[in-house]
Order: C-alpha cells, then structure tokens, then sequence
C-alpha cells in the first residue's frame, strides 16, 4: 500500500507516521512527501526519513491545475494509493479530487465540523470551548468539510495557552493519524454517504 503525505510545515504528523513505518508498526510505503514551501522542515524531515520529495511552488506554473497535474503525474507515476495531507496548506482542487476520490485523507485540529479553517486551536480556545481536539477526514472540495473518519477529544484546561492546547492537541493527532492510515492500508474502513464505518470496531 503505498502513500504519498503532503504538507506545508514543521511535519510533525509526517514524523509520526514515518516512525511507525520505520518500527515496522505500519505497513505501508511513503512514497513522496510532496511540499509546496521550500524552507519547510517538514523537507528535512523526509530527507532523513529517506523519503522521496517533491517541492513545487504554486508560483512555478500557470494554474493550479498545471501545478496539481504535475503532482498527478508523479503520484501515478509511483502508482500512489492514498494522499495524505498533514499541514497541506491548499486546498485540494477538481483535478487530484477527481483522480483520487476518496483517496484522501486530512488532519484538522479541532472536533469538526466546529472550527474549520487555518486557525482551528486559536478559534476553539477564542469561543472558550471546554473540550477540542482534532479530526481525521476524508477530502471533498470544501475546506474541513468531508466525511470524518476519526476524532480525539483534548480538554481545554484553566492554565492552558493556545500553544499549550495546541501542543497537546498535536500529541492527540499523532495517535490517530498512523492508525486511521492502518486501517485504510488494510481495507477495513468503508465509506457509505457521509458515515464512515470500521469492520472490526472502534478506531
Ligand atoms: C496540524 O495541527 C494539523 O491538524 C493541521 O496542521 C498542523 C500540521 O502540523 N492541519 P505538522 O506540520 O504535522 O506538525
């Protein structure tokens, strides 16, 4: 089963799932990291994981159709089972949505569909929410709008910062992003409208 992980930054959820594949605990191969920052660290953190990168910039091509079919060709290329965004700061549009419908997975940190967008941790500690935490989904044209695979609670705490929260909120998605990819390598969620169910029990 082979995965390619997209992202924009620091990697830590690309580190998470590079490690368990690296134990022997996830069996599956990381294809390409695909990054479309060139200073990102998430690009070292491949490169010492002996991962494969792709580095493009938007600003390289005409449209972000051109920029996505070159992605395209290199995932097609490696014959790429499932994308999965970790820290991908795009939005995914109709040309990888429509070669990989239902093959792609995001990571949002907060309990969706409450607080979508760029700053889930921020605007949940804003609202003064008790409970966040962060939510696996599959990817449709929306922003944090696709059919939810998985979801951690994190409690908010009375000492906690953003930064604090989101620290913890990381931990959180760190568990559940590796195992959500376990269980799609082995075939065992199934997707049925907007209600994803797992075969043998819980997530
Ligand atoms: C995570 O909080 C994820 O939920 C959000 O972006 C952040 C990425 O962190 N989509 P990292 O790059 O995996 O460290």
């Amino acid at each position: 089963y082979r995965i390619a992980v997209f992202g924009s930054g620091n990697g830590s959820n690309f580190q998470a799932i590079a490690d368990q594949v690296q134990a022997g605990q996830l069996d599956v191969k990381i294809e390409l990291l695909v990054c479309d920052q060139p200073q990102a660290k998430i690009i070292e953190r491949a490169e010492k994981a002996g991962v494969e990168t792709l580095v493009l910039t938007l600003k390289q091509f005409e449209s972000k159709a051109a920029y996505e079919e070159a992605i395209l060709e290199r995932l097609t290329e490696k014959q790429v089972d499932l994308i999965v965004l970790a820290g991908y700061m795009k939005l995914i549009s109709p040309v990888l949505l429509n070669a990989y419908k239902g093959r792609i997975i995001n990571i949002h940190p907060s309990l969706l569909p409450s607080f979508p967008g760029k700053q889930g941790v921020a605007d949940a500690f804003e609202y003064g929410v008790k409970v966040t935490g962060c939510t696996v989904h599959f990817v449709d044209e929306g922003m944090d709008t696709g059919p939810i695979i998985a979801q951690q609670a994190v409690p908010v705490l009375d000492h906690d910062t953003v930064e604090s929260l989101h620290q913890r909120i990381h931990e959180a998605e760190q568990q559940i992003y590796p195992e959500v990819v376990r269980s799609l390598a082995q075939g065992l969620i199934k997707l049925n409208g907007r209600k994803v169910s797992k075969r043998n029990g819980f997530i």
